[in-house]
């Protein structure tokens, strides 16, 4: 291995996808960075159990990293592709970030659940699979929020209530999808706020405002975003939200409730164009500072040298 570190982005749309774009950037100022297509990933795992793992037009110089800037490839198949990630955080190679706190940060109801065992503040929730159940959710949560288990920009979010229109919006939702996730509808204003935790700490936050007639507050729905400096509060209860999930990086939604900043949801495959926007603040930046830093720690704490992307026969 030669001086330089040597990243690999992980990206299904490396040139369509501003945030691929930007990481590839910020890493190319520190070292080299190379575009890795999930679905050009190979492995073969040998007798000794090594696995090794192999991409199609790549060489086989050794990485100091993995970022999956967007590791769930359009093609191929996106079990193979996770398998490899978890065989490449196993032999010790920094991923960031791991697969299964991004797969976790992907399911509402398992973000919920691993929230509250963690003692971050977060709305009561609920998963059901029958009218029934569904309806007994409702009930105990009283006005609500339905959402697609695995859902993003605010598509298919619904404000529902413990009354006849509620549950058969329920019922229908449970007949096209399977489940329903249900969360406790914390009051607000038309706006919550977006921390950015890199490495554990927040490093920067935006309010986002709903355009008039909308209460959801995606920029993808037309909220309009500002810069609001990080409490001390607001930055502890969001970095518990990335640890609890174990993300290295994370946006965070938190609305501000009577009762202090609760976590709404966390995204483990954040945006940060409006971050940029709203604070000037490049999230490229800080990733690549962080991975970086992994990597260095693991370059020093590793006496033997990595041949190739071979995992397995990392310990020395
Ligand atoms: N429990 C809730 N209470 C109040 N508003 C909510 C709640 N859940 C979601 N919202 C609003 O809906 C938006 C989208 O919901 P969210 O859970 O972030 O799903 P998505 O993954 O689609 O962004 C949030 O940004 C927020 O404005
Ligand atoms: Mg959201």
């Amino acid at each position: 291995m030669n001086d330089v570190i040597r990243i690999g982005i992980v990206t299904a749309w490396p040139e369509d996808d501003w945030h691929s774009k930007r990481l590839v950037t910020a890493f190319a100022r520190h070292g080299e960075a190379a575009v890795i297509d999930p679905a050009e990933l190979s492995a073969i795992v040998s007798e000794q159990g090594v696995v090794s793992v192999r991409a199609a037009g790549l060489g086989s110089e050794a990485f100091d990293a993995f970022v999956l800037a967007r590791g769930m490839g359009r093609t191929g198949d996106a079990d193979v592709q996770f398998e490899i990630y978890r065989a490449l955080e196993d032999s010790g190679a920094v991923v960031v970030n791991r697969i299964d706190p991004l797969l976790a940060a992907q399911d509402k109801f398992r973000s919920s659940w691993l929230l509250a065992r963690a003692g971050v503040p977060t709305p009561p929730a609920a998963v059901a699979q029958t009218s029934a159940g569904a309806a007994e959710a409702l009930a105990g949560l009283g006005e609500a929020v339905m959402k697609p288990i695995a859902g993003s920009l605010g598509e298919g979010v619904q404000r529902v209530r413990a009354d006849a229109p509620g549950r058969a919006s329920a019922r229908e939702r449970i007949a096209r999808d399977g489940a329903v996730y249900l969360q406790s509808y914390v009051p607000h204003p038309g706006r919550d706020v977006r921390v950015f935790v890199v490495g554990g700490r927040g490093r920067a936050a935006m309010e986002r405002y709903a355009p008039p007639g909308e209460w959801r507050t995606n920029v993808s729905t037309g909220a309009r975003v500002e810069a609001v400096p990080l409490g001390a509060e607001l930055a502890a209860v969001a970095e518990a939200a990335a640890e609890a999930i174990g993300l290295d990086y994370a946006g965070i939604d938190l609305a501000v409730g009577p009762e202090g900043p609760t976590v709404i949801e966390v995204n483990g495959n954040p945006s940060w164009q409006g971050i940029l926007e709203a604070t000037g603040l490049d999230m490229a930046e800080a990733i690549a500072e962080h991975v970086l830093g992994r990597a260095l720690r693991r370059r020093g704490a590793s006496d033997h040298i990595v041949p190739d992307w071979t995992t397995g026969a990392t310990h020395g």
